[in-house]
């Protein structure tokens, strides 16, 4: 049976995967809080993507840097300019749309009348009154400093001098350290910078879950490469990709699919762009996205700030603005593509088994450690010990002694616990445990000293 999206936010609240964001107030749209199950898979998630691609290997290095960034950064970065959608609305009921998401086969730089030739109806009211498309900008401003909002009425130029944005992207972050790390660590050519961390985009209609949200956490790497070199680190780039998706996450190959972005619908910094496209259970979305960014991004700020980004070649001498490839993802996005992946529904005598396939290291917790029985104090200290020694050992591992065992297994099924292991009287015999399967729901007996 396929995947309903109902079924995995249901799951995710039921759970304490994931809550609507100040759900206490009725929510604030566009945002999500990762509960105690979320927050551990989605650490696990950000965990491995930095093994992976960061401490695997020689040739990227991390940076974490500030979400409020000059003013400045947003204006090489050409996101002043150009970081916008298409905004239309209905002169009848007054609801606004991004454009390109409520009519079929545009794109995101349609025009008013290529959008009015589309004969959309309004998804609220059903009629066909629209206004002109407007260019909406989708960074957060905000104000750094003691600036009231009066005083900018009166003052639009102090507005001006103290806005400050949120960052749309972590990107900038990155290459806004290109230098300083240049100047520190001195690395060879090809190599690249790592973050992990919020970015926040005011999204004419967030929608489907955690797919589109105003705030999300960003992974990227700036890939930083000789001119001459680019395709070739981009083909690397990509085969890294699907090692890291199919391999360490797990998803399945044949869900993902490369939609190469044509010239007209890629950002405004990139010459070539393949997204990653996924099968949600809404249907194919972006995962992430795989850009060449040239020499935009470094050129640009060389020009704004008035300081080299040159790289000088410790053989040749050569001096030059190093080419990018950047691969960008959304943990919500991947979040949502393991979730959809693992979770599963099977029917076993008459009732319905819903289980979480997750990839044993992203799992939230490894093991559940039970008593079969929580009235009898032996079997509970027993299994208390059991549970310290696996704690200090791997960490994520839970206790459970709620209801009835059948009951404990269906729980840790649905949150995706690949062993539960259970304490009884043999244990108190001959020292084996019980460890059951999530999968396979088998049981086998096996020694503590070899768990
Ligand atoms: N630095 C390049 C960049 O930000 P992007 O295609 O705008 O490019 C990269 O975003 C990735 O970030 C997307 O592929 C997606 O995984 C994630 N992302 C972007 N906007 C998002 C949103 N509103 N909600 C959730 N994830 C988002």
């Amino acid at each position: 049976m396929a995947t309903k999206l109902e079924d995995i936010v249901s799951l995710c609240k039921r759970r304490g995967f994931i809550f609507p964001g100040s759900d206490v107030y009725g929510g604030m749209a566009g945002t999500w809080d990762f509960g105690p199950l979320g927050v551990s898979l989605k650490k696990n998630i950000m965990d491995a993507w930095w093994k992976f691609f960061v401490e695997k290997r020689d040739d990227m290095f991390g940076v974490d840097a500030a979400i409020i960034m000059n003013p400045r950064t947003w204006v090489a970065s050409g996101h002043t300019a150009t970081f916008a959608d298409p905004l239309v609305e209905c002169k009848e009921c007054k609801s606004r749309f991004r454009a390109d998401k409520i009519a079929e086969g545009i794109s995101e730089s349609v025009t008013t009348e290529e959008f009015l030739e589309t004969h959309t109806k309004c998804p609220v009211c059903g009629k066909e009154n629209w206004g002109p498309i407007r260019k909406f900008n989708m960074m957060f401003s905000t104000h750094v400093g003691a600036v009231l909002p009066e005083d900018t009425k009166e003052n639009p130029e102090l507005a001006e001098k103290n806005i400050a944005y949120l960052r749309p992207e972590t990107a900038q972050g990155i290459f806004t350290n290109y230098k300083n790390v240049v100047d520190t660590i001195y690395p060879n050519l090809p190599f690249g910078l790592a973050q992990q961390g919020k970015a926040f985009r005011n999204e004419i209609s967030p929608r489907d879950f955690i797919l589109r949200d105003r705030e999300c956490s960003q992974m990227e790497i700036e890939y930083f490469v000789r001119p001459d070199a680019w395709e070739a680190d981009f083909e690397k780039m990509r085969a890294l990709q699907h090692e890291f998706l199919e391999g360490v996450m797990e998803l399945p190959a044949e869900n993902i699919h490369e939609l190469e972005v044509p010239a007209e619908d890629r950002a405004h910094y990139s010459k070539r762009t393949i997204d990653f496209m996924f099968d949600y259970p809404n249907g194919e979305e972006e995962l992430m996205g795989l850009a060449y960014r040239t020499d935009f991004d470094l050129s640009n700020i060389q020009r704004e700030s008035g300081k080299s980004m040159e790289y000088r070649d410790k053989n040749t001498g050569e001096t030059f603005i190093p080419h990018v490839i950047e691969p960008s993802i959304g943990v919500e996005r991947l979040f949502l593509a393991i979730m959809s992946t693992a979770y599963t529904e099977e029917e076993k005598d008459g009732k319905t088994r819903v289980l979480l396939k997750l990839p044993e290291n992203l799992a939230p917790y490894h093991f559940c450690v039970s008593p079969l029985l929580k009235n009898k104090p032996e079997l509970v200290e027993k299994a208390r010990e059991v549970f310290s020694m696996l704690k200090q050992k791997y960490g994520n591992v839970t206790w459970d002694d709620s209801g009835n065992i059948g009951k404990r297994y269906m729980k840790q099924d649905e949150i995706g616990t690949p062993k539960c292991i259970v304490v009884d009287f043999d244990t108190l015999e001959d020292g084996t445990v019980t460890v059951r399967d999530r999968d396979t729901t088998e049981q086998t007996r096996v020694k503590i000293e070899e768990l």
